[in-house]
């Protein structure tokens, strides 16, 4: 080849090689390659003698030339690769940015929030009170006396301190959030309207659908006229709020000791819309709290004349109601911490 277009043609090979080295090794060895002693321009420096005289001032020239040029831009680029090497690793802004850690909500303080966010435009004030209660706030304020048999459906809890207060009875761990009531009760006069979130406990064996330690929210209306159809729309409209627009409920008579006439109050099953399923156990309806009408012995007790006011009060299981919404099976999954669990929420 004419030695003219063999140095054109190193030089075209020789800029991209070097503009493309990553390290002083893969340098060094471009070096040795393109203008080192053995290499093709050496080779051409040294046939330059036995040229014709014509073209040895051109061959020399542009030899010299190619031999600056490469040496120059290795130079250039080993200067730049030791900066960036000074200037430590190279951030690469395409790479996709630490997650930054989110805390979330427990789904038992989404659902009280749920709840309360209902009833609180409603006018109901967010009343909370002592998890440790006294006997008296637990059972006998709320017409559950000593010798009655429901004292055991609210199996207790106690606590093994001297009471502070012993005309009020022993301590307990409240057994459901029905106490708070009678403290509120005790010190404020008609009208009220309150909703009691909280913990409550019972000694329960832990399985699917029970936890020795739970959450309730309870509710109190008192006026001087409160009747079972101002319970009626105000459980109603709360169970469409919560539940949807088209959620059908049930009002069945049951027995509380604290309020007269009393109902449990269901909705149609959540899962199966009323056929029935194994979520509802066949019956298609969803027991979802208990409610009534104040009883006039929890008026006396807090010394308001049954004669003059009336009220009505509900209570609510948290856990349960979060579990028919989210379509939780097991009441253990909400006090394991697992992550797993908690981060669907
Ligand atoms: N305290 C009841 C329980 O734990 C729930 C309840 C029922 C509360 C009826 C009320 C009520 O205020 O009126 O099972």
């Amino acid at each position: 080849m004419d030695p003219v277009q063999e140095l054109e043609q190193l030089l075209s090979e020789a800029v991209p090689s070097v503009e493309q080295a990553r390290s002083p090794d893969e340098l060094e060895r471009l070096r040795v390659k393109f203008v080192g002693r053995k290499s093709r321009l050496a080779d051409i420096m040294k046939s330059i003698p036995q040229l014709a005289p014509e073209e040895r001032a051109e061959v020399g020239r542009r030899a010299n030339h190619l031999k600056r040029s490469i040496e120059s831009q290795l130079a250039a680029r080993r200067e730049a690769l030791s900066s960036a090497a000074k200037a430590g690793p190279l951030i690469d802004v395409s790479l996709p940015g630490r997650a930054f850690p989110r805390g979330r909500l427990h789904p038992v303080t989404h659902t009280i929030d749920a709840i309360l966010s209902i009833f609180v435009p409603m006018g109901f004030e967010i009343v909370e009170g002592p998890e440790v209660e006294y006997e008296y706030y637990n059972f006998d304020a709320l017409n559950i006396p000593h010798d009655h048999p429901s004292r055991e459906s609210f199996d207790t809890f106690f606590v093994d301190l001297p009471s502070p207060e012993p005309k009020k009875g022993r301590l307990l761990l409240r057994s459901h959030t029905s106490p708070v009531q009678i403290r509120v009760m005790e010190r404020r006069k008609p009208p009220l309207r309150l909703v009691v979130p909280g913990k409550v406990y019972r000694p329960d064996p832990l399985d699917p659908s029970h936890s020795f330690m739970f959450h309730q929210v309870e509710g109190l209306m008192v006026d001087d006229r409160t009747s079972f159809a101002d319970l009626k729309g105000v459980i109603e409209h709360f169970l469409k709020a919560l539940f949807g627009a088209k959620t059908k409920t049930r009002f069945r008579p049951h027995y509380f000791p604290f309020t007269e006439p009393s109902a449990e109050v269901d909705i149609a099953c959540t899962s199966c819309g009323g056929r029935g399923c194994s979520t509802c156990g066949k019956k298609g309806w969803l027991e979802i709290m208990g409610c009534g009408m104040v009883h006039p012995n929890v008026f006396r007790a807090v010394g308001y004349d049954p004669q003059r006011v009336q009220g009505f009060a509900f209570g609510m299981g948290v856990e349960r109601i979060a579990m028919l919404k989210h379509g939780i099976t097991d009441i253990r999954l909400f006090f394991e911490n697992d992550l797993r669990f908690l981060e669907q929420f």
